[in-house]
């Protein structure tokens, strides 16, 4: 995600613009540039930093120009490292444009309009920037047309053409863009957060349509010139409200999030309904040597390393261990150059885990890390990285990072098993087109959110709570006791259903919660089996399992189907489960659900 704004009127458009992307930054963090149009005659001026706003802030000080026109653009780094020249907004011949999404074919278009030479960035964007130049020849709303006809991907677009004063030219796919004109002038940005300041009234830019603003209006058009009238909308928000965009808590937001981050990670990886990762620089000989795998992380990045081992090794049929990132680093780990280690973390600066890739790295063996923040310390010190696009994960539970992390494990699984034999192309396309149905599934349990409800009202009365399954209900449970007990303070634990009956079994009491995973069809009727025996003391038990499973009768008090056919593809709309049942249980118990006590965002200490 990253974060835009455009304004034209009668204001002090830097002072407009900056302010703006200080709302914004929630969206993104890592650079933030501005263009401004000066009015007289064909000046523009420009400046962008790598950093946070308030780096780019400093920048402007010195900046002596009056303008009434401008953009300005806070990243989250998708292509291309984190620094000033890949920083936004983007120039190219008469065009500055600032993007947020994901042009997926940049690369094709570079080589078709002969581009190589003439680019400054690593980025997407400057390739769609040089698009709109080569075709602009007086014409703003030609040159968007046929750009946008040209690329695939999402985008959120906001231009501004040299020879055209004090108008901005806006256009959307996907990336969300919100327009709105009061008495000062014209705003646009990513969402309302930029825009509340000034009013209250807006509109959601149409997909594909043109959005142009001047000083003294909006006007929308489609791609054949036609005039269109968007719905206007008002917003009651504080701009605290807005940054969660109407969500009480960045978690929820985040939540909810998921579908579009699944898509996001998952997309820009496929060609032709396969697995590829010439765009991240993997080679497959790193896969395809390799003679066993070590996944090292800490907390909900380790529990996803879990779900990876529980689907990759018997596929792959090599040892995959899976190593608490804090204990990895002082054992003497069976690590050398026939292993691959797979580092994964969120924030990219987990100091334990930062040691263990470094340790690895002294072994011998090669390091890719799966991270979400670019140009992270973890992400520069690997030999290759499978970034995530979840955008920034503002609450301290990792919710839309888990999700990801997941769906690049099974991306670099499935991609294994095609270098290595193990799957057929065709196997390897139903793997990826059931892959591709996680962010459907996950949409589905986003809309069956009372029932949740109801089982956390049973759950935040009680002091302990059981999470149980086998295989990879087992590695589900582990994410979903974490997310649990880090906030909602309520003692959780993860256990293999059969290995309940040795001893855990004594702790279960009248209304214990059991949440009780039994999505795999080979082993259900054990799981089953395991279910009765908490039943038989007294559990209240929360079951989750495929739809159409047969259900026992009185085996549980409560029952979610999920909606994913495949055992091995159910962990996405159960992991959505278990933590909107997390989230509920903490916000019925009245507790900062963002900022859990004794936590942070990213654990830079031993
Ligand atoms: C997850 O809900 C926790 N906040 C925590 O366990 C986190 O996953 C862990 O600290 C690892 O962080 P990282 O992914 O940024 O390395």
């Amino acid at each position: 995600m990253c974060g835009i704004i455009g304004y034209t009127g009668h204001l002090d458009a830097l002072k407009v613009l900056l302010q703006g992307l200080e709302q914004l930054e929630y969206r993104g963090y890592d650079s933030a540039g501005i263009a401004l149009l000066s009015g007289k005659g064909d000046d523009k001026f420009l400046i962008k930093k790598a950093g946070p706003v308030a780096t780019l802030k400093d920048a402007c000080e010195k900046l002596d120009v009056e303008s009434h026109c401008g953009i300005g653009h806070t990243r989250w780094a998708t292509h291309g490292g984190v620094n000033d020249t890949n920083a936004h907004p983007h120039i190219a011949g008469k065009v500055t444009l600032i993007h947020n999404g994901i042009i997926e074919n940049y690369h094709n278009i570079i080589e078709k309009f002969g581009f190589r030479d003439s680019l400054v960035s690593e980025t997407d964007t400057e390739v769609a920037a040089r698009l709109l130049d080569y075709y602009y020849s007086k014409d703003p709303y030609e040159a968007i047309r046929k750009t946008i006809r040209e690329i695939t991907g999402s985008y959120a677009f906001c231009i501004m053409f040299e020879d055209i004063h004090d108008k901005i030219f806006c256009v959307r796919n996907v990336s969300p863009m919100v327009a709105a004109h009061m008495k000062d002038g014209s705003f646009v940005a990513s969402d309302v957060t930029a825009v509340i300041p000034y009013t209250n009234r807006y509109f959601v830019i149409p997909e594909y349509q043109i959005v142009t603003l001047t000083k003294e209006e909006i006007f929308v058009q489609d791609l054949e010139g036609h005039p269109v009238s968007p719905e206007i909308l008002e917003v009651n928000w504080n701009i605290e409200a807005a940054q969660k965009n109407g969500f009480p808590h960045y978690m929820l937001k985040e939540i909810h999030e998921q579908p579009e981050a699944l898509r996001n990670t998952i997309t820009p990886r496929l060609k032709d309904g396969l697995p590829d990762f010439s765009e991240d620089g993997i080679p497959d000989e790193v896969l395809a040597e390799c003679e066993k795998i070590s996944i090292v992380a800490c907390g909900t990045a380790m529990y996803a390393g879990m779900v990876g081992k529980a689907l990759i090794e018997p596929i792959i049929k090599i040892p995959v261990s899976v190593n608490i990132a804090s204990e990895f680093r002082y054992e003497s780990p069976l690590v050398d150059e026939k292993t691959l280690v797979l580092i994964v973390s969120q924030s990219g600066e987990t100091i334990d885990t930062l040691a263990a890739l470094r340790l690895s790295k002294e072994c011998g063996a090669k390091v890719l890390s799966i991270v979400n923040v670019k140009g992270s310390t973890i992400a520069r010190e690997s030999d290759y990285v499978f970034y995530t696009h979840a955008g920034p994960e503002i609450a301290v539970a990792s919710t839309k990072a888990y999700m990801v992390q997941l769906a690049s494990l099974y991306l670099i699984g499935c991609r294994m098993a095609m270098i290595r034999g193990k799957f057929t192309e065709n196997t390897a396309r139903d793997f990826i087109s059931r892959l591709s149905g996680a962010s459907t599934a996950v949409e589905k349990i986003l809309e069956h959110k009372e029932q949740i409800k109801t089982a956390a009202s049973v759950v935040a009365k009680a002091k302990d709570a059981f999470f149980v399954g086998r295989g990879l209900d087992y590695a589900f449970s582990l994410e979903g006791s974490l997310k649990l007990k880090e906030i909602s303070y309520i003692h959780a634990e993860a256990y293999a259903a059969g290995e309940l009956k040795h001893g855990t079994i004594a702790l279960i009491e009248e209304n214990t919660p059991v949440v009780a995973l039994a999505t795999q069809d080979h082993i259900y009727g054990k799981t089953i089996s395991n279910i009765r025996e908490v039943r038989a003391r007294g559990a209240f038990v929360i079951l989750i399992t495929k739809t159409g499973a047969e259900i026992p009768e009185d085996i549980c008090d409560i029952h979610f189907a999920v909606p994913m056919s495949h055992d091995r593809f159910t962990v996405f709309p159960v992991a959505a489960i278990l933590q909107l049942l997390a989230y509920y249980t903490s916000d019925m118990k009245g507790l900062n659900v963002d900022k859990p006590r004794n936590l942070a965002k990213s654990v830079t200490v031993e």
